[in-house]
């Protein structure tokens, strides 16, 4: 029992437990909390585990800046460049919002290439955890095409000519190109439709997608567990005792009579722990 459930408690608290008893009785919300949440990680986890999350807390402000932005913004080509002007100049904060959220954009993406790279020099992606990653490579897409739907609803030339570019190389792509282009566009041509097509595809179609996805991508990480780093010692010893296991087992496999030579006597991974 912990410290905090000694003594008499307060009208407040038991009024809360009472609560959350009854959702929990008809929910099973606790057990569900608890599964996701009261994991065993390993002993040698690191900061360089904690850039998913990282990523995932920029996410969550990118949402809320995006909700306050989309009060004010105008995905109207007459009017966005000035609706931008407005949330910059003369909505209370606008500033600090608007700078949230582009400064956002980019943190995430460099968050996200870190913590791919981690998974990828940790060789997390191996089994089980296929799936984790082609989950992550999906999320991965959704990221950079918020980022270039994202650049055009400033309405600017640069943001303009920079999307025309784009959308233009987009189009160039063999077979699906002219087709993925059309959609982005609204058309075949570059046009006023296309500023509302990107708006919808950034404050509906990919937020939904990655909301979804990360979604996915958390289930997976709970329900696997998180991977042990290159050098953990407990990783080293099964590799070590599996290897050991395999050469036995050749070993018996052996023809009755037959000498072999070949089986490999040192593995690379006997070194691992051989300054120790
Ligand atoms: C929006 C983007 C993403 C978010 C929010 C996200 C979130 C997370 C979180 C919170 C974790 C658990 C903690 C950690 O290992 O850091 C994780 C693990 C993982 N992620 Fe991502 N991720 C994203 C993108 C990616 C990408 C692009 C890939 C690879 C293509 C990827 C592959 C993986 C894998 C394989 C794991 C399991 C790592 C392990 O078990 O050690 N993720 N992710």
């Amino acid at each position: 029992m912990s410290t905090s459930n000694i003594g008499p408690k307060g009208p407040v608290t038991k009024t809360g437990e009472v609560v959350i008893d009854h959702v929990d009785h008809r929910t099973g919300a606790k057990t569900g909390i608890g599964w996701f949440l009261n994991r065993n990680i390993p002993g040698e986890t690191s900061w360089f585990q904690t850039l998913g999350f990282a990523a995932m807390a920029v996410f969550g402000l990118q949402a809320v800046t995006g909700i306050v932005l989309a009060m004010y913004y105008k995905p109207e080509p007459t009017q966005a460049y000035a609706s931008i002007q407005d949330i910059t100049n003369h909505v209370t904060w606008g500033w600090l919002v608007r700078g949230m959220h582009k400064w956002g954009a980019s943190a995430m993406i460099i968050l996200v290439f870190l913590h791919m790279a981690r998974v990828f020099i940790f060789g997390s992606y191996k089994y089980p955890r296929e799936l984790t990653w082609v989950t992550g490579a999906i999320l991965l897409i959704m990221v950079m095409f918020m980022g270039l739907t994202g650049y055009l609803l400033v309405w600017d030339q640069r943001a303009y000519w920079a999307t025309v570019v784009a959308m233009n190389i987009t189009a160039s792509a063999p077979v699906i190109g002219p087709y993925i282009a059309d959609v982005l566009r609204a058309g075949p041509t570059f046009n006023a439709h296309t500023l509302s097509r990107f708006y919808a595809i950034h404050m509906l179609v990919i937020p939904g997608g990655m909301a979804t996805f990360i979604g996915l991508h958390l289930f997976l990480v709970s329900k696997l567990g998180i991977s042990e780093p290159p050098w953990s010692k407990r990783a080293t010893r099964a590799r070590r005792a599996e290897e050991a296991a395999a050469r036995a087992a050749a070993r018996d496999r052996r023809p009755q009579g037959r000498r072999e030579v070949s089986v490999d006597p040192a593995p690379q991974t006997l070194n691992v722990e051989a300054g120790q």
